[in-house]
């Protein structure tokens, strides 16, 4: 969906630019997939599971544009995408579309400067906007800096999910569930 730029200070004295992420930034999108994904385990995919081409990219992000349930926010530095984050539904039933989902991943070189903070706290308004009242996450059990993010933004940890990710190391990993109450 479509929203409002917004301006943010970084620790460093840098400014940094939050807004919709959209077909412009389709090749950025797909580098940052890739380089991300091998800077952390703690993202779901494997640099080798990156496989949108620039074209379907471009059309996925003009979709996500268009599609007033699901928001897409880069974060920019120095003219540079930073990172991403998103929000979009669990699903359409009445039993369950009060609920969204979030998730969030930077550039290495961004991490510790503030942006995580303010992307979940402008996503988070967004979100209330569009009328959900729960936004759920998943974290890897040892990602630390995540869960101390997420807590100091107002999450609750609700339970944890056995085995949940199996990496190419053949070690197992727990997730945290965690909900931030919107109301
Ligand atoms: C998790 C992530 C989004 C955090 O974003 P960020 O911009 O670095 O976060 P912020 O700078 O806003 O805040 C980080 C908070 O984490 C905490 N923190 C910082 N370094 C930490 C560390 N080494 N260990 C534990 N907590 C740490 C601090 O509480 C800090 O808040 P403070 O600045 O008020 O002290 C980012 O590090 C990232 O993209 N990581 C890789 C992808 C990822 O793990 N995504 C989440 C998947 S669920």
């Amino acid at each position: 969906m479509k929203f409002a730029e917004r301006r943010i200070t970084l620790k460093d004295g840098r400014t940094c630019i939050l807004r919709p992420n959209g077909p412009e930034y389709a090749e950025e999108m797909i580098a940052y997939m890739e380089k991300t994904a091998g800077e952390t385990e703690f993202l779901l995919r494997y640099p080798d599971e990156v496989s949108y081409t620039v074209e379907k990219e471009r059309e996925l992000l003009e979709n996500i544009l268009e599609d007033p349930y699901h928001i897409m926010m880069v974060a920019v530095v120095d003219g540079k995408p930073a990172g991403n984050g998103s929000v979009s539904g669990i699903g359409t039933k009445r039993k369950i579309r009060h609920r969204c989902s979030l998730a969030i991943a930077l550039y290495e070189e961004y991490w510790g400067l503030g942006i995580g903070s303010a992307m979940i706290d402008y996503l988070s308004e967004l979100a209330a906007g569009i009328g959900w009242t729960q936004l759920d996450l998943e974290v890897v059990a040892e990602n630390e800096r995540a869960q101390a993010l997420y807590k100091k933004c107002g999450f609750v940890e609700s339970g944890r999910r056995h085995n949940a990710l199996l990496f190419d190391d053949g070690t197992y990993h727990d997730e945290i569930l965690m909900y931030r109450d919107l109301t």
